[in-house]
Order: C-alpha cells, then sequence, then structure tokens
C-alpha cells in the first residue's frame, strides 16, 4: 500500500548536506564519540573493546534503567529501546491501530505524525487538531479537541514540545488533555523528542509517561542530547501485554538496536542533565540573536516565540517561501524550511534555534535580505 511523500526527509535529503548554512534543524549541536565518553567518565578502550553481535529486543538492561531514570515513576520492564526514534511512530501506528479507527493529530506536524495515521486507518480517520496563532504565539483549544472524539477514537497524538511551534501546554492544560484521553478511553501517544527542552519562563510540565497509564511516550537522543547520529530512541509503553506487541511489530523492523550506539547511548543517558542543559544555553543564546533579527526585520517577519523545544514557525511575508529556498539555498548557501511540507502553509517557514552555526547562518540571510530588496517588497503582504 502506497504511502504519502514524506515531504521534510526528502527536503533534507536534497540540501542538508550541501547547503553550508542551516537555519531550519530541530536537532541540538551534536559532539564526537571522544568528547561524550569523557564528559560520562566511560573509557574509549570499553567502546573497542565492544563485540559486534545481537542485541537484546527489548533492549540494553542497564540502557533501560538508565532511560527509566530520567522519569520521575518509570521502571526500566515500561522502556522498549527503538533502533530510531521515528521508528516508535510506524510500531505505534501498527501495534495499537486498525483500518477504520479514528486518530486525532496536531496539525502542523512532523511529517510522520500525520502521515503514519493516514496510511494505517484512512485518510478520512485521521481529525486535525489544529494550531491558532495569537499575537504572543501559538495555543490549542481544548474544546477543539473535544469535538473532534468520536466512538472510533482510539488514539490522540500528541507532541510537546512542539515541532514546528515550539508550542508546550501549561500544567494544567496537559491534565485536560490526559482527562480526555482517559475518560473516553483512548490511548495517548505522546512524543516527547524534544522533552525537557523548556524555555525560561515557560512551566516545566513532567513527562505523560509519568502522569497516565493511558500515555505511550516516545523519546530519543536526537533533539534534547543532540546525538541524532546514534538513531537511538525508546517507548515507555504501560502493560506487558503492550510490550510484546511492540516487540512483535519490532521484530519485522529492526529485530533490535546497534550495538555500538546501545554502548554510546548508555553512556550519554549518565550525563543527560548535561546534554540538556548544553542544548538549552544554545538555544537561548539563539533565541537572544533571533530576537534580533526579528527585530530588524519586522516588515518581512511575524516572530512568535517558541516557549519550548528548538524550533519555531514564523510567518514570512512572500507569496511562496518555497520558492524562495531554492535562491537563497543558491545565492547564499542558507537552508531556510517551508512549513508547507509540516501540514501549515507557504507563508510560514521552520527555523531551529539548536545549532552552535546558527549566528553565522542568519547573518548570511540578513545579507541576502538586504540584497534582495525588490523581492521582499514585490511580495509584502
Ligand atoms: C516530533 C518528532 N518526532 C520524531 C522525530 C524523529 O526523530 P529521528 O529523526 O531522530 O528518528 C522527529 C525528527 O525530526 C521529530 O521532530
Amino acid at each position: 500500500m502506497k504511502i504519502a511523500r514524506f515531504e521534510t526527509e526528502h527536503f533534507f535529503a536534497r540540501y542538508e548536506f550541501n547547503t553550508p548554512y542551516q537555519l531550519c534543524n530541530s536537532d541540538c549541536e551534536t559532539m564526537s564519540i571522544e568528547a561524550l565518553l569523557e564528559l560520562a567518565n566511560v573509557s574509549i578502550t570499553d567502546f573497542a573493546q565492544l563485540t559486534l553481535g545481537y542485541t537484546e529486543s527489548q533492549g540494553n538492561p542497564e540502557l533501560r534503567q538508565n532511560i527509566a531514570n530520567t522519569y520521575q515513576s518509570c521502571s526500566p520492564e515500561n522502556v522498549v529501546v527503538l533502533a530510531t526514534p521515528v521508528e516508535g511512530i510506524y510500531l505505534t501506528a501498527r501495534a495499537l491501530l486498525e483500518p477504520g479507527d479514528e486518530v486525532i493529530v496536531l496539525s502542523p506536524a512532523y511529517d510522520a505524525l500525520i502521515n503514519m495515521f493516514e496510511h494505517v486507518v484512512g485518510d478520512e480517520n485521521v481529525k486535525k487538531w489544529n494550531f491558532h496563532s495569537n499575537d504572543n504565539g501559538w495555543e490549542l483549544r481544548i474544546e477543539e479537541l473535544a469535538q473532534l472524539l468520536s466512538p472510533k477514537t482510539k488514539m490522540i497524538v500528541v507532541n510537546f514540545p512542539h515541532n514546528p511551534t515550539g508550542y508546550v501546554p501549561s500544567p494544567q492544560m496537559q491534565q485536560k488533555i490526559i482527562a480526555i484521553a482517559e475518560q473516553n478511553d483512548v490511548w495517548l501517544f505522546s512524543d516527547e523528542m524534544y522533552f525537557g527542552l523548556i524555555h525560561k519562563g515557560t512551566p516545566k510540565i513532567p513527562s505523560m509517561a509519568d502522569l497516565s497509564s493511558k500515555s505511550i511516550v516516545l523519546s530519543g537522543l536526537s533533539k534534547t542530547y543532540g546525538l541524532p547520529g546514534l538513531r537511538t530512541g525508546w517507548l515507555i509503553v504501560p502493560n506487558e501485554q503492550l510490550i510484546q506487541e511492540y516487540i512483535n511489530w519490532k521484530f519485522y523492523t529492526s529485530i533490535c538496536s546497534p550495538g555500538p550506539s546501545e554502548f554510546l547511548a548508555t553512556a550519554a543517558l549518565k550525563v543527560w542533565n548535561e546534554l540538556r542543559e548544553r542544548s538549552l544555553t544554545q538555544i537561548n543564546t539563539n533565541l537572544q540573536i533571533a530576537d534580533q533579527f526579528f527585530d530588524r526585520w519586522p516588515d518581512h517577519f511575524t516572530w512568535r516565540r517558541p516557549l519550548a523545544g528548538s524550533t519555531a514557525l514564523v510567518k514570512f511575508h512572500v507569496d511562496s517561501v518555497n520558492q524562495i529556498t531554492e535562491r537563497v539555498a543558491t545565492e547564499a548557501g542558507v537552508l531556510i524550511q517551508s512549513a508547507v511540507m509540516l501540514g501549515s502553509d507557504d507563508h510560514h517557514l521552520r527555523i531551529g534555534f539548536g545549532r552552535a552555526t546558527f549566528a553565522t547562518a542568519l547573518e548570511k540571510f540578513d545579507h541576502w535580505l538586504t540584497d534582495n530588496p525588490l523581492l521582499i517588497e514585490q511580495n509584502n503582504h
């Protein structure tokens, strides 16, 4: 059966490795294996001596313990380690849903959080819970979630902190979402890839895994912890029967995770707080640089500062961000991404704040805008 084009990943496959300055990455600044092992106080000789056999399908026990330690009340028995974070979206759609079930998803969203569910239950059975913009940022309306429910609803899919808007619910709003899931006995699939990236002044929220037995949580090392090359992700699954269901599906996708990644992930999770703080410091610096940039270009952009995460959704007052992307990439070597591929529209772009090269990339983009005033003036609306 065919599946929708994964636009974001096609876009990065085309531009990521040949465009020198990038403004749209959702991951945070990474580090070398050597730096990671030094930070975690793990010997590089131990890594070199690792043997390359198959690993345990549910995940290495020490790694599962270290993952469980990042939650308030999660046990290693509830952790299923994944060979890649994105695998967890596929496994969830397969393990929990049947064609004809209804699923509620956020819109806009990371493509897989819409497309994969449409693929499994049918396009017409995926209902969109839309973000709304206001003067200060982005919001979700709880009454709209309640209206989308039907007796056929099996799952609500959320992603907080959210890619791309940078929205995170207040603790009260989080409780309301949980109450709706629990009262209606539907699964709450919570993508927490940006877990803990909460900006100054925004109230922190716990993981859904610590709050509800109706939640299945996806997380991983790619974003908050800056280690996307490890491809390590995990699910927190509330009961044994479901864990076995997941593992059965995992036998068809990856069987088990790569040993070298498990070793390095185990080390990384010893210092998860330090890694997260490192990412937050970079994001905070970059957000201040972005504030100044958007102050300089008030007619060109509507800047809604994110509350959390490593991305923001910014209105660019042009007819088509997609058309400009190709020009900015070839003329300035700067990569911007239209949010149309995330289910938003072609007047918005996604901007990412996690990388150390952000300031340079933004400066190049600033110069390009200065050199191309006509383009902006003609299209301004
Ligand atoms: C919300 C969300 N979930 C899942 C993923 C998948 O993570 P990975 O690319 O590390 O598999 C991404 C990646 O951008 C994401 O933004």
